[in-house]
């Protein structure tokens, strides 16, 4: 039998290659692994426990929260914040930066995550996910913290990732040395590696989007999707639809099988002409696992990665998948027809 790596031996290994790592890296992560762990045991028991549904609030982002939505997001801040090397978070559910309270132990390390991914599945059994970014601050420790530190172009992440609470639970993340998924094993409740160095191939044949909004896209994004649907590509065949309406699983399967992801700007909200993903918990750290698998990240025509940040709960039109097909959209959204 194979040897089986946990994430924690994984990480263990990594820092020993990085003499001057002091493990504080590696404690915030596993604070992550173990909540992730917590979330996933609720997701998969929602259906017997009271969970599911609304808790009839509305968040920041102007959208109705569930009870899952909140379940994991106090999850999250409440173990995160005591692990001692962070100096905030911050949350797609929160309307500000989450600083770490008075007493607590803090670090150099900025947490930033979209709790729950996909919620507008979460009471059809629909897998949904956890997207998490991780900056480390730029002014020192003792200091106040400025918006600055918080608002750092994606390609500052010193780490990114996500879990996807699917048929199973899988971890899969960068620190900037590749792409690793770790898949729960839950009779021994660890995350074992199960996907070592993933790339995402060049090209695939899948393309995924919620065409429902077509009556408002621009004609740049009309004519992306007539070059999937149409045979003139390389492959000489229309691509597949496949749409799950949850990002992370969305993207997750592009990672393995190849394809692009897209969610486009949109008329339908003029308070909202980024589309609907946003930069810092979505696209972010979304673009670094996909960059570190050999593919790409755009708004279209911009890298990801370079965007400068102008608030936290930014939103950005995303393009994101195996690199010529990103490359093919990219090239039809410069030409401007
Ligand atoms: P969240 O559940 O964190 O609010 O994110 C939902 C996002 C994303 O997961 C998905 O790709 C997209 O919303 C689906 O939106 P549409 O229903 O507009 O297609
Ligand atoms: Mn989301
Ligand atoms: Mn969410």
């Amino acid at each position: 039998m194979a040897p089986q790596i946990t994430v924690t031996e994984h990480l263990l290994l990594h820092q020993k290659r990085t003499p001057t790592a002091t493990g504080r890296f590696t404690r915030l992560f596993n604070e992550i692994i173990l909540s992730a762990k917590i979330i996933s045991r609720e997701v998969t028991k929602a259906g017997l426990v009271d969970v599911l549904g609304f808790t009839g609030d509305t968040n920041v982002q102007g959208e109705e929260v569930r009870k899952l939505d909140e379940y994991a997001n106090r999850v999250l801040i409440h173990r995160l914040s005591r692990c001692g090397v962070l100096c905030a978070m911050a949350s797609e559910e929160n309307a500000d930066v989450i600083e770490i309270a008075a007493g607590l132990p803090v670090g150099e390390y900025i947490l930033i995550f979209d709790p729950l991914d996909g919620s507008s599945n979460i009471d059809a059994n629909v897998s949904i996910g956890t997207i998490f970014s991780i900056l480390r601050r730029k002014t020192p420790v003792e200091g106040p913290l400025l918006s600055s530190d918080v608002l750092q172009r994606g390609a500052e992440q010193v780490a990114a990732g996500y879990i996807v609470y699917g048929s199973s639970t899988m971890l899969v993340f960068t620190t900037g040395d590749g792409v690793h998924g770790f898949t729960l094993d839950p009779g021994v409740g660890e995350f074992l590696l199960s996907h070592p160095n993933i790339r995402i191939p060049e090209q695939g044949r899948i393309y995924s989007v919620n065409e429902g909004y077509q009556n408002y896209w621009d004609a740049p994004t009309r004519q992306v999707m007539e070059y999937f649907k149409n045979s003139e590509g390389a492959r000489r065949k229309p691509y597949s639809l496949r749409y799950i309406g949850s990002l992370v699983a969305d993207f997750h399967r592009h990672l393995l099988y190849g394809g692009v992801f897209l969610y486009p700007a949109d008329g339908r909200d003029p308070k909202k002409p980024g589309g609907k993903l946003r930069l810092m918990c979505e696209a972010n750290p979304l673009a670094m696992v996909v960059e570190q698998a050999g593919g790409l990240a755009t708004d279209g025509v911009r890298r990801i990665l370079d965007i400068e940040p102008e608030h936290l709960h930014q939103r950005v039109p995303l393009v994101i998948g195996s690199r010529d097909d990103v490359l093919k959209i990219k090239e039809i959204y410069e030409s401007g027809s």
